[in-house]
């Protein structure tokens, strides 16, 4: 299948129809922590509406506007990293993540954003990545700090859970800032 080796342990895959099981056994497994901090990944209740969204994440695909990707470490389905949307208007990709909580801590998101992101800038005429986050998300406010986006703001009560309205904190990396980066590096 379509697949980018990260390391010898770690390999993310585009999605397709055929990881419905195991992705969906993996969310099924992380139901209530993935509950959270993520609203829409949650609400996929059977293994069939989680085939209906890989189709729809690759009709995005087709059409440039997004990227879903499998993370497989030592062969089993870890999560999924991608772009949930690309907005080719104005050229911002909305960054994802997840992992099934027996693979966090071992670097294993570090390792594909930072392939997602270098992908992204190489081959998506973006000129932003964004990602976002309920505030109280530690893990992935650390993440992103790490790779130098910019916490540009909190929206307050922009999410409906149940009946609970939830602030989001909105994070931004532009090519500018991660060209800038990629130079300091290689001095
Ligand atoms: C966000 C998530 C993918 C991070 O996974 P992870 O396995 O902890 O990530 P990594 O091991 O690659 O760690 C990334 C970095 O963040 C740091 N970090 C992770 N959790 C942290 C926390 N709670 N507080 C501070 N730093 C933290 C790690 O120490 C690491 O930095 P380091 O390499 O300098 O030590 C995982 O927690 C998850 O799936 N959460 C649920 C879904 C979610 O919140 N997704 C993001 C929503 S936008």
């Amino acid at each position: 299948m379509f697949e980018r080796k990260i390391t010898d342990r770690i390999t993310v895959r585009l999605t397709v129809p055929q990881f419905a099981q195991g992705l969906f056994d993996v969310l099924d497994k992380n139901r209530a922590n993935l509950a959270k901090w993520l609203i829409q990944t949650p609400q996929i209740k059977t293994v069939n509406e989680m085939g209906e969204t890989i189709i729809g994440e690759l009709r995005k695909f087709a059409v440039g506007q997004g990227l879903h990707q499998t993370i497989f470490y030592e062969g089993r389905v870890a999560g999924a990293a991608g772009f949930n949307m690309i907005d080719t208007k104005n050229n911002v990709a909305y960054i994802f993540i997840w992992l099934d909580e027996a693979y966090r801590g071992k670097g294993i998101a570090k390792a594909c954003w930072q392939d997602l992101i270098a992908l992204g800038f190489q081959y998506f005429p973006i000129n932003k990545i964004q990602g976002e986050c309920i505030p109280s998300n530690e893990s992935s406010a650390a993440l992103l700090t790490k790779f130098g986006f910019k916490k540009e703001g909190v929206l307050r009560d922009i999410l409906k859970r149940n009946n609970e309205h939830l602030d989001h904190a909105v994070y931004g990396l532009l090519r500018s800032e991660y060209v800038a980066q990629q130079n300091t590096q290689a001095r």
